[in-house]
């Protein structure tokens, strides 16, 4: 596999960067995922903005123009030959070789930025998307901005592990007895023939598919709602699904050992991503 990292294309084992890299050290960074279909990116713009924001809201200096960024992107889907798959990139706050709570000073600190691609045949035509995901419900105990992707992934990953453990895919985040969002995604619950998505606020990430499949659902004419809902109404609902670019829209079957409608992915939530995939590809 081919990476870029500062400027560089290199292979992955020649790639390196500084043990004192703040995104080493303290999670001082941001990232982005972005898929790609049939060889295309998709919503590379969403992803750029949303980079852009994250970078402006932890003061940090964006190492690359998006221009230069989207080249980037197609280069290494080019070399590395990606149909189907991921992009992931981030940049960290780079370090000025020591370990330091206060920011090293920008105009000598340049960031580090490495992307890498994940080859993932069968991304669109996933048997999980099939089968549907089961999910455990755990508290939210992350900080409150979770709006900046940040890679600081420490409990979503545990949240992951707890999932794994108890036999199910998927964790959905409770904060106050209203559910977040998902480890890695946003989270929807559908009642009678309207899609119940958590408003937007620094409490969960916006998500990039979240935009697009709420424009779709309000072209199809769907109902969409955009408020909090408890887990417990989630376990009462007909359907219930997760968006993200790496799931794209991901049926939800069970919630804590409840089975939702008939425990099999649900209509609106399998034509939502069908529409997505038309949409995007
Ligand atoms: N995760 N919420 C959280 C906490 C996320 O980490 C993600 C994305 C999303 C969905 O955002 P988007 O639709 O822009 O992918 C929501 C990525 C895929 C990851 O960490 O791998």
């Amino acid at each position: 596999r081919t990476v870029y990292v500062n400027g560089e294309y290199l292979p992955e084992n020649e790639a390196t960067i500084s043990i004192f890299d703040r995104g080493f050290l303290m999670a001082d960074g941001v990232y982005e995922v972005t898929s790609v279909l049939d060889g295309k990116l998709i919503d590379f713009d969403g992803h750029a903005v949303r980079l852009e924001r994250s970078m402006s809201e932890l003061d940090m200096r964006s190492p690359i123009t998006k221009e230069d960024l989207l080249e980037v992107h197609r280069e290494l889907v080019r070399v590395n030959e990606i149909n189907e798959g991921l992009i992931y990139l981030q940049i960290t706050r780079g370090s000025d070789g020591d370990r330091d709570f206060v920011f090293p000073d920008p105009e000598t600190t340049a960031p580090t930025i490495v992307l890498f691609t994940q080859n993932k045949p069968g991304l669109a035509d996933s048997p999980a998307a099939k089968k549907g995901a089961k999910i455990i419900s755990i508290e939210d105990i992350r900080w409150g901005r979770r709006d900046i992707k940040t890679v600081q992934l420490l409990y979503p990953s545990m949240g992951k592990m707890m999932a794994k453990k108890a036999g199910c895919d998927d964790a959905w985040l409770v904060e106050d007895g209203f559910v977040t969002e998902g480890t890695s995604n946003n989270a929807y619950i559908v009642k009678g023939n309207k899609i119940i998505t958590r408003q937007l606020s620094n409490d969960i990430l916006h998500g990039i598919t979240r935009a697009a499949v709420l424009r779709f659902a309000r072209e199809a004419q769907m109902e969409v709602e955009e408020r909090s809902f408890t887990i417990d109404e989630a376990k009462e609902a007909d359907e219930a699904f997760t968006t993200s670019a790496s799931g794209f829209v991901m049926p939800v079957v069970e919630i804590d050992g409840v089975a939702l409608g008939e425990g099999v992915p649900g209509t609106i939530a399998l034509r939502l991503r069908e529409i997505y995939l038309d949409e995007m590809r």
